[in-house]
């Protein structure tokens, strides 16, 4: 069974998806850290964001993989060298909505997604997995939440990595990426028709886990 997350940044997909693939024991597959590891490899072989053709290139031959991690979080890995904490840097995200809009990028990244899928009972989160990668999958969900409480979730996340942020400049660095993802001519960032939309502005992560595997047990 595939299960597609998507929403927009801080909506809490990746905890979410994890947490719940881990209660089933299922494979989680965390797509947006596919582009960061594009994103992070271009900024190092000085690629510019906008170079569509050496950004394809790259992100052909990129080996992507992951690794169980140890709190849960799985470790991502480009070639052999792990880039679990290098990806997640204020520069790679901020370049990443760009790097991700190329088509040629999209299909590779969607390529080895699908690949994923064929390995029976997976959580995959993003921006298209329900709409474009995995239009079939059995439990679609979009999480969102308000723009102030994702950014609020975002700030404490890189609080505890030491980074301090204030609550504007976050609101309006995630309103900006929602706007490139959900503009995109690409498979831009939309619920699917057939997807369940969960705000979860109001809901503990608890809550969010309990509702999502609950949606899937009514579909086994
Ligand atoms: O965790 P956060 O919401 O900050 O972002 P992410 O899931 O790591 O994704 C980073 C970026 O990758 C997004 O802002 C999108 O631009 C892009 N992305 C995408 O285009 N398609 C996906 N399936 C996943 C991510």
């Amino acid at each position: 069974m595939i299960v597609a997350i998507d929403g927009p940044a801080g909506a809490g997909k990746s905890t979410i998806s994890r947490m719940v693939a881990d209660r089933l024991g299922w494979t989680y597959l965390d797509t947006g850290a596919m582009y960061r590891a594009v994103t992070l490899l271009a900024q190092e072989q000085g690629i510019s964001s906008a170079a569509g053709e050496d950004l394809d290139q790259l992100a052909r031959n990129l080996e992507i993989s992951f690794q169980p991690g140890p709190a849960g979080a799985p470790r991502v890995f480009a070639g052999c060298r792990e880039v679990t904490e290098a990806i997640r840097t204020q520069e790679v995200t901020g370049a990443v909505s760009e790097v991700s809009a190329h088509a040629g990028v999209r299909e590779a990244m969607v390529e080895r997604q699908r690949l994923c899928g064929n390995d029976g009972n997976v959580v995959v989160d993003g921006r298209d997995i329900g709409t474009v990668v995995f239009p079939r999958a059995e439990v679609k969900i979009f999480l969102t939440a308000s723009v102030g409480e994702r950014a609020r979730r975002r700030r404490l996340e890189l609080e505890g990595k030491g980074i301090e942020i204030g609550q504007e400049q976050m609101e309006r660095e995630i309103a900006a990426r929602d706007d490139l993802d959900s503009n995109r001519e690409v498979a831009p960032l939309k619920a699917a028709d057939d997807a369940i939309v969960l705000d979860t502005t109001e809901m503990s992560i608890e809550q969010v886990v309990d509702r999502v595997a609950e949606i899937i047990d009514a579909k086994i």
